[in-house]
């Protein structure tokens, strides 16, 4: 039978990571998102440097018209994302402040924004990339001026203004090997044994076709291990990762990609039910990807191609679903 939809067919949210001017004026990218996905998260809209331009100045309008389709559409909104060490603004970047000035704008921003969208955003990416990709805790601003230990507090301080919103520790890399994903793992264990509030992990899994299946089962089976909700948070997978200049998207590519997106969704499935957060894809059609940008190369990573068809890559997921 025909597929109506991926969130009809999921056992879990399906999402998409959503650009609120292609939702607002691409008719048939919302018609996408209406039909398959019932979790959104901001690509863009919810990061500090488009909600809290100015000290004194938040802008909500993107980010409440994400809220209030959700609302007409029956999905939920994952927001993303509270701390960071990009996408800041410039007033951030440039503050001049000691170590209590630096808290006290990290739990400004924090609880104002969790504040604003409490009851209707119940699920936040607290802390998002701390980490290097060596293992090493980058050396943001946050760090810089909180310490090592930001990361513990900004999850106190989005507790503290919504104690029902779960809050979720995001990063990517965990599909490479053991050296980054241990240096996460150990960083949620950690917060968990402490009582802090945390109660779900984020692999982003921005990936290729060329990771193999089992580094990118053992990823979702050992972030499984921390006992948290998993989100596979923002999902693509790239045909060219080695940017050849002049491919095309031929049939061997599609399989290939197929057989990954089937791959992964499999090893979400074999998770315990209660700890499935669910599957977002960072946006919705190969025309939309962030990835063509970034490489400045030819990519078809979605499982929507540039036209929003359906592509082998929709059916691999499918067929991991059914
Ligand atoms: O909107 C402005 C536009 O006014 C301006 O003219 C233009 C000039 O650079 O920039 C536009 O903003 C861009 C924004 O995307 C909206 O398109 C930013 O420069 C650009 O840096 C930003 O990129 C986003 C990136 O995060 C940085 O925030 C990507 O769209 C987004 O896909 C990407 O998403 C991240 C996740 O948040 C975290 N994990 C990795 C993932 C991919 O990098």
């Amino acid at each position: 039978p025909a597929v109506t939809g991926l969130k009809q067919l999921a056992p879990f949210p399906m999402g998409a990571a959503v650009n609120v001017s292609l939702l607002k004026n691409r008719s048939a990218y919302e018609q996408t998102v209406a039909t398959e996905y019932n979790s959104l998260t901001g690509e863009n809209a919810m990061k500090f440097a488009s909600l809290h331009p100015s000290q004194t100045t938040y802008t909500w309008s993107d980010a409440d018209y994400i809220v209030t389709y959700a609302q007409q559409h029956n999905a939920r909104v994952h927001g993303h994302t509270l701390i960071w060490y990009k996408s800041l603004p410039s007033w951030v970047t440039s503050f001049q402040g000691d170590s209590a000035a630096w808290e006290n704008l990290m739990k400004t921003h924090i609880q104002t924004v969790v504040a604003h969208f409490k009851g209707k955003v119940a699920s936040w990416d607290v802390v998002n990339e701390a980490f290097e990709d060596n293992g090493t805790l980058r050396n943001s601003v946050w760090r810089q001026h909180l310490g090592a230990d930001f990361i513990a507090r900004a999850f106190q301080y989005a507790h503290e203004a919504d104690p029902a919103a779960l809050l979720f520790y995001n990063d990517y890399g965990h599909e490479w090997g053991p050296t980054k994903r241990t240096a996460i793992l150990n960083l949620v264990n950690g917060l968990k044994n402490r009582g802090i509030p945390i109660h779900g992990i984020g692999l982003q899994m921005h990936t290729n076709i060329n990771r193999a299946d089992t580094n990118l089962a053992t990823a979702i089976s050992t972030a499984g291990q921390t006992g948290l909700k998993v989100h596979i948070a923002e999902l693509d997978i790239a045909l060219n990762p080695d940017k050849t200049a002049g491919l095309t998207f031929t049939p061997a590519l599609a399989a290939a990609q197929k057989a990954k997106y089937k791959a992964i969704v499999q090893a979400f499935k074999a998770l315990p039910a209660a700890q499935r957060f669910g599957i977002t894809t960072w946006n919705v059609g190969d025309a939309d990807t962030w990835i063509r940008g970034f490489c400045s190369c030819s990519d078809w990573p979605l499982p929507f191609d540039d036209n929003y068809q359906r592509k082998p890559a929709y059916d691999g997921i499918v067929e991991a679903l059914q």
